[in-house]
């Protein structure tokens, strides 16, 4: 009796967890929302100055965090602060899905290599 009570309740439960959990981000609308920040963090999401972070390829939970952080004034930049103030939940969500999509390109250490590896 107690089992076939539970068990719709529980099926229920199991369903609406991902809706509840988190927006699901589209990167198709996400990258006609990125075009403002193409800009700075390049439009493959690897900028090629040092002062822009890459997004190519980061986590689309680190990209919302940031976000929110930058817009809440928990992470501090005057510059992000008002790009990201101009952002809804769905928004947030769906660029990070975009630069997510996007194949990194990694550092390399040109300049900076002493010795043997030198010329890398
Ligand atoms: C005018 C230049 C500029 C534009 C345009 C810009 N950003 Fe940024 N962004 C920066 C700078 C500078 C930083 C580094 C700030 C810091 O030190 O925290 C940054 C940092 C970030 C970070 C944190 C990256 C990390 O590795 O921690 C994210 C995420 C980000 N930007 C997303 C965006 C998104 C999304 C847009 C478009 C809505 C955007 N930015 C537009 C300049 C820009």
């Amino acid at each position: 009796m107690t089992v076939r009570v539970a068990l719709p309740f529980l099926l229920a439960a199991a369903l609406a967890l991902p809706v509840v959990a988190r927006a699901e981000g589209s990167a198709v609308a996400g990258k006609k929302k990125a075009v403002v920040c193409f800009a700075c963090h390049g439009a493959n999401g690897n900028s090629t100055d040092p002062q822009y972070p890459r997004l190519a390829g980061q986590y689309p939970g680190y990209i919302v965090q940031a976000l929110k952080e930058y817009k809440d004034g928990q992470r501090k930049n005057p510059i992000m602060h008002g790009f990201a103030s101009q952002l809804t939940e769905q928004d947030r969500e769906d660029i990070a899905a975009y630069f997510h999509s996007l194949p990194p390109v990694l550092y390399n250490l040109k300049g900076d290599i002493q010795g043997s590896g030198k010329g890398l």
